[in-house]
């Protein structure tokens, strides 16, 4: 698909998924392009759980219900640590967004489907349950779950603001 063409086809999809697996192949450029997306200071702040595991996502499915969750062939979660560098900055949170939207890009260019899986993350019973079950380690937080797939049922996306309505030229 056309760069620009992929920006506009991209949408949330909250959906079931179908049977269809990912490739290696297709995994692979996922992941390449979310650590290809550009990092303050270049410190690598973000890091990933990659599930392929049925069971695995199915349990993932049990914490966090809806979102298609349970039907997703691949699922990324998105962690990131305050790693900063020669400051007291900290873009842990911009370096996990830019990496979340190159991963929402990348797979709507293979034909897939996803949705930035974030707000119930914030509850803690089930933040807990998802670090218990995925094992990950204290220092790292819990960004984002994104479920990948083939869409069961898609659709289009929401109608957007238009340049007349966000942007001001030049100046206020
Ligand atoms: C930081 C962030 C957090 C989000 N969290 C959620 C979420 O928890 N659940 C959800 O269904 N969608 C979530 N979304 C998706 C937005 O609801 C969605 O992008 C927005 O409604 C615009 O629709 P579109 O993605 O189809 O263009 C999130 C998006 C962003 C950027």
């Amino acid at each position: 698909m056309e760069f620009f063409d992929v920006i506009k086809h991209r949408y949330s999809y909250r959906g079931d998924f179908t049977s269809k697996q990912l490739s290696e192949e297709d995994i692979n450029k996922i992941l390449k392009a979310a650590i290809a997306a550009p990092i303050s200071m270049n410190i690598q702040t973000t890091s990933y759980v990659a599930i392929t595991d049925k069971h695995i996502i199915s349990k993932l499915g049990d914490i966090i219900k809806g979102n298609g969750i349970a039907t997703a062939p691949f699922v990324i979660v998105l962690l990131s640590e305050n790693l900063s560098g020669f400051s007291s900055m900290n873009f842990e949170v911009e370096n996990y967004s830019a990496a979340c939207a190159n991963i929402l890009l990348s797979v709507t260019a293979l034909g897939y489907s996803s949705v930035w899986t974030d707000g119930i993350l914030r509850a803690k019973e089930i933040n807990d349950a998802v670090r218990h079950l995925l094992k990950i380690p204290k220092n790292k937080t819990i960004r984002a779950v994104l479920p990948i797939g083939e869409a069961k049922d898609p659709h289009r996306g929401e109608d957007k603001d238009t340049i007349d309505d966000l942007v001001v030229f030049n100046h206020y």
